[in-house]
This record gives structure tokens, C-alpha cells and sequence, in this order.
């Protein structure tokens, strides 16, 4: 039975959606509608600016969010795992809102199909988190969270190759280099629940970085544009932070995302003296 809203109109509904796990279900709802052939038409619902967020966890400037060291207790493990919630809650949207704001510029269907699985991913992080949280006594939103995520979805929502240079292969290339040492973290204080949570995260993002190097190519293909001093020239643009070494290479090489793109700017970064 064909689904009764467009693609768009699905997918900014989802990203009105406050509660998070409302949320999350509405998007492997639509994924799954996706998947079934049930949606007619892409349609033109244009996404909001900024997604519905619920009341808790309180944002605060990124210097605000106190930092805790991973221990046997709980709560610097709660901390860890309450902010990658956050980080996932954040990317459920930034997969959404890749699949709904740049319709009209002729992609194929695959970009969408691709997308949505990113949103699935996403979610299935969020949920899988929550449960984690909630066997350790915790909730989403027990502790205040980091308000600059949005902040690049913003920069470059008018522009989809500035938005695959910064979001798939900077932020989620950036997941790529500081899981395994949470994950050896968290087995070294026992927490093995935790430390394979974060295994099955590990190995999708390693997809998700492959999926944005992939449509990052497509869309300098049809520009004719190098990807390489491409993706140099928007970072520089849009992305303010330093790609931080030591980067995680092999994982990165499996997403195929090579040191050509991030090795020359991470020199780059060595090479200025600080500022302040
Ligand atoms: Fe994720
Ligand atoms: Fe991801």
C-alpha cells in the first residue's frame, strides 16, 4: 500500500519529532517505508533549520560540558556513553535532513536509499545507547550536552558538496580515530556491555564515512571538480576545529577515504603557530 506522504513530508515530520525516541522509531519507520517501494514521490517539504530537540539535556556552549574520566564507577562511563547518545541523536538528524534538503538537484535514487541507511544506523545507535544508559541506571537527558553540533549542518545547508566534505568526512571520519581507544577504555574497566556497543557503532560509521566519500565523488564527477583540492578548499571554508592526528588509517582506507584528502591539511594545522 503506497505510503500516504511524500518522502520529504516523512522525513520533516521526523525531524520535528522532540522526543528522541520518538524520533528514532519514526525514522526506521520511514526507512522501512523507503525500503518497501511505499513512498510515491520525493516531494518538496522543505526541512527546518534547526530539528526538534527535547527540553532535556540542557545545551551548553562545547567548553561548558564537564568532562569526566572513564573509570570502574559509573559515572564517567554514563558521561561517555550519555554524550555519544547525544553526538548519535545529532546524527539521526544530519542523516535525515542529507535525504530531504537537497531534492531538486537530480540526484539518483541511490543517494536516498543510501541516506535513509545512514538515518537507520543512526537511530539503531541512539536506542542501543539508551538501553545502555538505562542499564547503568541513567537516562538521555540526565546530563547537559554539547550545543555546537548543529552548528556545521548549519554553515552549509545551501550547499551539498560543502556538506559531504564536512559531515561525513570530517565529523563522522573524526568518530573513526577516537572509538577504538574508548572501546579498549571501556574492556580495560570492565565494562564489556559498553565496549561492544560501541564495536557495532565502530563498523557502521566506518560505512558512513563510505558512503559520504562516495557521494562527495559523485558530486565533483558531475562538477568535473578534484575531489582532493576540493575537499581542501571547503574544509578550509566550513570547518573551523583541526583535523587532529593520530588518524585512524586503516579504518579510514577501509571506508576508502585516503591520506590524500586529510594528511595535507593535518601538516597544514602542524605548521601554524597558535593564535592564542
Ligand atoms: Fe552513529
Ligand atoms: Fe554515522
Amino acid at each position: 500500500m503506497p505510503h500516504r506522504s511524500t518522502l520529504s513530508s516523512a522525513i520533516v515530520a521526523a525531524l520535528e519529532t522532540a522526543n528522541p525516541h520518538e524520533k528514532a522509531h519514526a525514522t526506521r519507520d520511514i526507512v522501512a517505508a523507503w525500503r518497501a517501494n511505499q513512498f510515491n514521490e520525493l516531494g518538496r517539504t522543505p526541512p527546518p533549520d534547526r530539528p526538534a530537540r527535547p527540553v532535556k539535556p540542557t545545551l551548553l556552549p562545547p567548553r561548558g560540558v564537564p568532562r569526566r574520566r572513564i573509570t570502574a564507577g559509573s559515572a564517567g562511563r554514563i558521561a561517555l556513553l550519555h554524550a555519544i547518545a547525544h553526538i548519535e541523536l545529532n546524527a539521526i538528524d544530519l542523516a535525515l535532513d542529507m535525504a530531504c534538503r537537497f531534492i531538486g538537484q537530480a540526484l539518483p535514487k541511490d543517494f536516498y536509499s543510501d541516506w535513509l541507511g545512514v538515518a537507520d544506523d543512526e537511530s539503531r545507535h541512539f536506542l542501543l545507547l539508551s538501553d545502555r544508559l538505562a542499564q547503568l541506571g541513567a537516562a538521555y537527558g540526565d546530563l547537559p550536552a554539547h550545543d555546537g553540533l548543529w552548528q556545521a549542518a548549519d554553515a552549509t545547508k545551501h550547499d551539498l558538496l560543502a556538506r559531504l566534505a564536512i559531515a561525513p568526512l570530517v565529523l563522522e571520519a573524526r568518530g573513526l580515530d577516537v572509538t577504538p581507544a574508548m572501546i579498549e577504555k571501556l574492556t580495560n574497566v570492565g565494562d564489556p556491555d559498553s565496549a561492544a556497543a560501541l564495536d557495532i557503532i565502530m563498523t557502521d560509521e566506518v560505512g558512513h564515512v563510505a558512503v559520504g566519500k562516495r557521494w562527495f565523488d559523485y558530486v565533483c564527477g558531475l562538477d568535473r571538480l578534484d575531489p582532493v583540492g576540493s575537499w581542501h578548499r571547503l574544509v578550509t571554508q566550513y570547518f573551523h576545529g583541526d583535523l587532529k592526528p593520530p588518524f585512524n588509517i586503516a579504518a579510514r582506507r577501509a571506508a576508502k577515504f585516503s591520506s590524500a584528502f586529510y594528511g595535507p591539511l593535518a601538516e597544514r594545522d602542524d605548521l601554524v603557530a597558535p593564535t592564542r
